[in-house]
């Protein structure tokens, strides 16, 4: 049964090793594009968290197999699929069901799928999915349930530029086009590492895509894909966690199971603040502090920018750092909430609706609360508070926040952390943080 709560007793440097879980950001696409293939795909590290349970549960209902082996590998069978509605997810919010649109609408001719949100972190449209997917042929009737879509034969090919290179949206793109009729060309795609693995992944099942410089993707349609077996990245979002934390609180944390080269852009900014980086190993990398923490000025981007899920964990370092620090988030228009449980720990933090940095940004002049100012270094202390996690990034952040400050500090809503971070207190077993469920 999941965790509701955590007690995290901090002020002690966090030392010791964790091994990173399999990208989240990964996984649960790679389960998506399985029900491409009329076959059994393995994936391997398959991360056992909420968010890949929850897809596990929306595959299982459009008709797919899915077994979990050994080592963290997942066995999804799509030959039996045979459902076109696809549930709400349990946790009433999750970003998989309207990535099932283009692929049921492959597989079956129709879709039913629910209007859910993402973490509460914006908007969260999903509009530029529907653009798409119309672009591709398909008819898509808006109900008070959700959207309808069906095709009438194959779907076509199609030139698409997407308005901004949305994560998501570019993996929907994927989706459609790898099984249309034709060639597409999708401009202004994502890049993110789990995007370039998602297609390495299409084109092991038979896909033919290739992406172009840039943010171009062209997709030549083929006639069927086949299974495969793949291993999902490890998770650069978790992994900079926990070098955050190692700067943050003066300790010495190795992560295993990262590619180095997922956390290119974030390497600088975090050699900026002061903090040092080893590479041990293939995927080991060892995190610390090297020098008095500074401020620094940081603005949030799609890939190769400083991505927007490692700002929350970042916060957390710069109330640790001297002078005044600048967040500039440019993806999400309201990623900040959680400052208020970091101001509560001590942290002096302050949020603003204008653009504080030179990224072209579409907030500019539209009053969404995206820019963060955080004073430092502020020595936080928790009297026996009591933060509720309210997105899975900022909870781990959270818990970061709470192992810096001096006492006992409670976290509740912890099932929105374990959606992203599974295991977490078993895994934390190898560093010296103290953590445990009540
Ligand atoms: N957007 C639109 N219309 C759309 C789609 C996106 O306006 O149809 C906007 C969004 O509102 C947002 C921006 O485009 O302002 C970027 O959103 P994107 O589509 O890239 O995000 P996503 O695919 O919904 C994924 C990750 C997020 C991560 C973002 C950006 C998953 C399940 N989620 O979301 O991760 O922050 O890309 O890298 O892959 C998380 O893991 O906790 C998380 C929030």
């Amino acid at each position: 049964m999941s965790k509701q709560r955590y007690v995290v007793h901090g002020g002690q440097p966090v030392s010791g090793r964790i091994r990173s879980l399999g990208a989240k950001n990964f996984a649960t696409k790679a389960m998506v594009a399985a029900l491409l293939a009329d076959g059994q795909t393995r994936l391997l590290n398959a991360p056992r968290i909420g968010d890949v349970e929850i897809t596990c549960d929306l595959l299982a209902a459009a008709g797919a197999r899915i077994t979990w082996g050994p080592d963290s590998e997942l066995e999804i069978d799509a030959t039996t699929l045979a459902s076109a509605r696809v549930p709400v997810p349990d946790s009433g919010s999750n970003r998989i069901p309207i990535l099932l649109l283009g692929v049921l609408l492959h597989r079956l001719g129709e879709a039913h799928v629910p209007v859910v949100s993402g973490c509460n972190i914006g908007a969260r449209p999903v509009d530029f999915h529907l653009t798409a997917a119309r672009m591709f042929g398909a008819e898509i009737e808006v109900a008070p349930d959700g959207y309808r879509a069906r095709r009438r034969g194959r779907l076509q090919a199609c030139h698409y530029r997407l308005p901004y290179p949305s994560v998501g949206a570019t993996e929907s793109c994927l989706y459609l086009g790898v099984l249309a009729r034709g060639t597409s060309i999708i401009e202004n795609v994502a890049i993110e590492p789990e995007i370039m693995a998602l297609v390495t992944m299409l084109n092991a099942m038979g896909a033919r895509i290739q992406l172009l410089p840039n943010r171009e993707l062209v997709i030549e349609g083929v006639d069927k894909l086949y299974g495969t077996t793949f291993e999902a990245l490890g998770d650069r979002i978790e992994a900079a966690s926990w070098a955050a934390l190692a700067a943050a609180t003066g300790g010495e944390i190795v992560v295993e199971g990262i590619d180095p080269s997922t956390l290119i852009n974030f390497f600088g900014p975090f050699n900026a603040v002061g903090g040092g980086v080893a590479i041990e190993g293939p995927r080991a990398i060892r995190f610390f502090r090297r020098q008095a923490l500074r401020s620094i000025v940081l603005e949030t981007d799609v890939f190769p920018g400083f991505a927007t899920d490692w700002q929350q964990p970042f916060a957390v370092l710069l109330t640790q750092a001297s002078g005044i620090s600048i967040i500039h988030e440019t993806v999400y228009e309201r990623r900040f909430d959680y400052l208020d449980a970091l101001s509560a720990l001590g942290a002096r933090t302050q949020i603003e609706t204008h653009c504080l940095g030179s990224v072209d940004c579409r907030f500019r002049g539209r009053d969404h609360p995206h820019s963060a100012i955080i004073q430092g270094p502020t020595a936080l202390r928790s009297d026996g508070l009591t933060l509720d996690v309210p997105d899975l990034r900022a909870g781990l952040a959270y818990v970061m926040a709470a192992a810096l400050a001096k006492g006992s500090t409670t976290i509740t809503s912890v099932p929105k952390i374990e959606r992203g971070y599974g295991d977490l207190i078993e895994r934390a077993a190898g560093l010296s943080l103290s953590i445990s469920a009540a």
